[in-house]
């Protein structure tokens, strides 16, 4: 079974809770693409809160080739240089190239990729950088991009998505009060609130099992 924060993962930018002026200010960046080049982007803030999300749905709402890179698996110069400056100034057709965990670049690596984050006029592809850690990334990167940055989403917010949830996946409405504990307990994290989410499903279904045997016998 596919966990719920996959399976209500957004696919669009609309879809993307609680971050209402990054979403719209990328919704215009977007409008405008075809008279203006599409900066490089840094969306940065604690975790569980859209940005790998916002970023996929970019590329799902123009169209684009997704290529993502995990900084801090690759955090070699080389890597910058060999693997992620190629992706960039390949692109022939829009594509989004994603670097996750940017903060796992070294300050040299991340240096390499200066140059395309300026003059990316040249080419098709839209760079988006995404960290937890904004102070690793060195200022000369950081000036260069358009940042964004991701605050800790609404209890209330949070608690009408797992409401929406629990509705798609036909469970009892407020699993007993469970929902608002679990919105308030996430502390602005949407994902660990959605995976928690999951963990009561599993007992939930268990109650019902539960209920079944007793109502109809093993
Ligand atoms: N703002 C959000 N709106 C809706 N779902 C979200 C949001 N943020 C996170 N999620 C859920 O959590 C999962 C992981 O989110 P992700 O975008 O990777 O977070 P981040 O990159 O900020 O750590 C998503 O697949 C989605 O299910
Ligand atoms: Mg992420």
């Amino acid at each position: 079974m596919e966990p719920l924060t996959e399976k209500y993962r957004p696919k669009a930018l609309d879809e993307v809770v609680g971050q209402p002026e990054n979403i719209e200010t990328i919704k215009k960046l977007l409008e405008k693409r075809e008279s203006q080049q599409i900066p490089s982007l840094l969306l940065y803030g604690g975790a569980g809160l859209g940005k790998s999300a916002t970023a996929e749905a970019i590329a799902n709402e123009i169209n684009a080739e997704l290529s993502k890179f995990n900084a801090s698996s690759e955090g070699k110069k080389e890597t910058a240089k060999e693997k992620i400056v190629p992706a960039l100034r390949n692109a022939w057709r829009p594509k989004v190239v994603v670097i996750e965990e940017a903060d796992g670049l070294s300050g040299h690596a991340q240096m390499s990729l200066k140059e395309d984050i300026s003059q990316n006029q040249s080419t098709k592809a839209i760079l988006i950088l995404i960290t937890n850690h904004i102070d690793k990334i060195v200022d000369p990167i950081k000036s260069r991009c358009m940042p964004f940055e991701y605050e800790p989403i609404e209890t209330k917010q949070i608690k009408q998505h797992l409401e929406h949830i629990a509705k798609k996946e036909d469970l009892d409405s407020d699993l007993n009060g469970e929902i608002q504990k679990i919105a308030k307990r996430a502390d602005g994290d949407i994902r660990k609130a959605i995976n928690q989410l999951d963990r009561e499903t599993l007992i939930d279904d268990d109650k019902t099992k539960e209920t079944a045997k007793q109502i109809f016998g093993e």
